[in-house]
């Protein structure tokens, strides 16, 4: 299968699908990277006793010296703290401007490694190793990097934090310090999948079928069509599935790559899964509450009279067919959703801006959602 290139303003990048990449994974640095002398690995501990050997050994038997740094993969540790420990790691291993890190496993630890290196003396090569299905398909695509920052307890601070994309459970503003930098190179091995809950990797699914519906029908009955391939975890279904869906993200964010226009439909039913991710938080994985928000965004986007015959589509039945959720598991004030889809960082000045379909394949933007467009979005949902 042939590798995805990204255009990026930092300069060009592939992405390689396989099921046998970790074993090249140095001799593909050395290739790329030809200078680093120091190979960086910084890991999921969920994965520090068994992946994450066979990319240590092969940067290794490439002729890098491995200094490998452990993170346990949680919204607390994506957090400037953890960056701070990569950094003094960087500087106490002597580590150079044309050195290499490498970010394996999820996109907490994918997008707190690569901040740590994208600011390293003003930035160092990252390879992305995404090992969960998400990060495969969304988060270690588009050189998005980023930690939380605690929300202010100071009352005066109040008013500051109304604009934030926050979650309201852990006192967390999700993403709000970051950067936009390109991997050097991102390797995807579909293997790595094999080892994941049934959770986490339905939870991928969900970010799939929303770029599945950005495009056309195609995608959506090739989901379909192969749907005990992938419960199989069947190797070649799962690099086909990675390279579809890695290739609908990665189109967009060559042509947009710092969200002037296009990138933001990669949001589509996001505004309402934040909400519920930020109420729901110790219920709903974030993929999970993405399969929700598209439920909710398909009936917003009849309601506003966009895509008229939406209920015909069934995306309930399809997500629910593919072992996703599709309504709240739990009863939550609408008035409470409501606001935290104000808070929502994609909101302009408190207004509800939603990325509706007009039809599969054609997204767009509604700025300032009325309160019918929503309330039909929640209806659908049993909120
Ligand atoms: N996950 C959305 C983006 O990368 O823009």
């Amino acid at each position: 299968m042939q590798a995805i290139s990204v255009q990026s303003a930092h300069g060009n990048y592939d992405i390689q699908v396989g099921d046998a990449l970790l074993q090249s994974v140095g001799a593909v640095i050395a290739q790329k990277i030809p200078k680093a002398r120091v190979a960086v690995l910084v890991v999921d501990q969920a994965i520090e006793l068994t992946w994450a050997r066979e990319v240590a050994a092969s940067l290794q038997a490439a002729g890098l010296r491995v200094v490998t740094h452990v993170v346990h993969a949680s919204e607390d540790n994506k957090s400037i703290a953890q960056v701070e420990k990569v950094w003094r790691l960087l500087l106490a291993e002597r580590v150079q401007r044309s050195d290499v890190l490498c970010a394996m496993g999820g996109g907490i630890v994918g997008d707190m490694a690569a901040f740590a290196a994208s600011t390293y003396m003003r930035g160092i090569a990252t390879v992305m190793i995404p090992t969960t299905l998400l990060a495969m398909v969304d988060a270690a695509i588009g050189g998005k990097t980023a930690v939380n920052l605690p929300l202010s307890s100071d009352p005066l601070d109040a008013g500051h934090s109304k604009n934030l994309s926050t979650n309201l459970s852990t006192n967390l503003a999700k993403n709000m310090a970051g950067t936009i930098c390109a991997p050097a190179w991102v390797a995807s091995d579909v293997r790595t999948l094999t080892t994941l809950s049934t959770r986490e990797f339905r939870c991928g699914l969900a970010e799939c079928v929303k770029h599945a519906l950005l495009v056309d029908a195609s995608m959506l009955a090739w989901l379909e069509t192969h749907r005990e391939g992938l419960r199989a975890m069947d190797p070649a279904r799962l690099v086909e599935l990675v390279h579809r869906s890695a290739s609908v993200k990665a189109a967009i964010v060559s042509r947009d790559e710092r969200e002037q226009g296009e990138r933001a439909h990669l949001n589509l039913g996001h505004t309402f899964a934040h909400a519920i991710e930020s109420l729901l938080h110790d219920q709903v994985h974030h993929g999970e509450a993405v399969s929700i928000g598209l439920v909710a965004m398909a009936a917003a986007s009849q309601a506003a009279g966009w895509w008229p015959d939406a209920d015909k589509f069934q995306l309930s039945k399809r997500l629910t067919d593919l072992g996703l959720p599709v309504r709240m598991p739990a009863k939550v004030d609408r008035e409470q959703l409501k606001n935290a889809m104000k808070l929502d960082k994609k909101g302009q000045s408190g207004a509800v801006r939603l990325v509706l379909l007009k039809g599969l394949g054609r997204p767009g933007v509604l700025d300032a959602a009325s309160e019918q467009v929503i309330n039909a979005g929640l209806d659908a949902i049993g909120s």
